[in-house]
């Protein structure tokens, strides 16, 4: 059975921990689909590992919707997620449900994430879920606000920890069926988790999360810079390296 946003918030309950990967292609997104991956997230971090963007603010709708469809087409079982980009949904409530709405009805994902907590995100976020558009949300370190917050720690000072607890809070009453927490406190992942009825699934927020994501380049060892908090799982830049090396000699040396 293919999961589903319900499926992700029965797991909480039952302490079942959900396993989140980014994928930005056909390729990719089988692999992880195979591997059991429970929630592939098109990520917009896609704009960085895939297109060679510096930050993830350029990519358009029309390309994530382009990878997306790819990815959709490798997956029976995950649930897919696309990243909305910025200032696709940013503007207004219409703007952000016809961006929500191309994508389920163009790419066949189930769900978009969005950042940001402050209200008028938190009354996109209602909308979106009224329209029957399924939301995960994104608070703590928000990539696409990089030219305003770096990509240092977020909720580090008392306020900022009880300012993101409130966004958790008003995100999972409008509707957002689970959470990212990106990069903040262990412990102030840990109390979110434990005031929110839907999952919160972590990335560089400690082990307490209902789940964890992290950018699959990251993991596989194929992306030039990662966070310090993205554990490396393996060196597909050296492998891909060897492999081309060994290509190039054998040409080299076999041509008459
Ligand atoms: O774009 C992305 O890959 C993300 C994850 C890091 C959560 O938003
Ligand atoms: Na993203």
């Amino acid at each position: 059975m293919p999961v589903t946003t319900q499926q992700l918030i029965q797991w909480k309950n039952q302490g079942r921990p959900i396993v989140a990967l980014t994928a930005w292609d056909y390729a990719i997104a089988q692999l992880l689909d195979k591997a059991g991956v429970d929630l592939i997230l098109v990520g917009d971090s896609l704009a960085m590992v895939a297109l060679g963007y510096e930050t993830t603010l350029p990519i358009t709708l029309e390309e994530m919707l382009h990878h997306t469809k790819a990815v959709r087409r490798g997956v029976k079982q995950a649930l897919v997620v696309c990243d909305l980009p910025f200032l696709t949904y940013q503007e207004s409530i219409a703007q952000a449900i016809h961006s929500a709405g191309r994508v389920l009805k163009e790419t066949g994902a189930q769900a978009v994430k969005l950042e940001g907590g402050y209200p008028e995100m938190v009354e996109t976020v209602a909308r979106l879920t009224q329209a029957g558009i399924p939301v995960l949300g994104h608070i703590g370190l928000t990539p696409q606000s990089v030219h305003q917050l770096g990509y240092r720690q977020q909720g580090k000072t008392e306020s900022a920890a009880v300012r993101i607890t409130q966004e958790a809070i008003a995100l999972a009453e409008a509707g957002a069926f689970a959470i990212v927490l990106e990069h903040i406190p262990d412990d102030l992942a840990a109390q979110i988790t434990q005031k929110i009825p839907i999952p919160t699934i972590g990335i560089g927020a400690g082990p307490h999360c209902d789940g964890q994501v992290l950018v699959t380049a990251d993991l596989l060892g194929l992306s030039d810079w990662q966070p310090p908090f993205a554990k490396v799982y393996a060196n597909l830049q050296q492998s891909i390296t060897q492999a081309v090396v060994k290509f190039s000699e054998e040409v080299r040396d076999s041509h008459p």
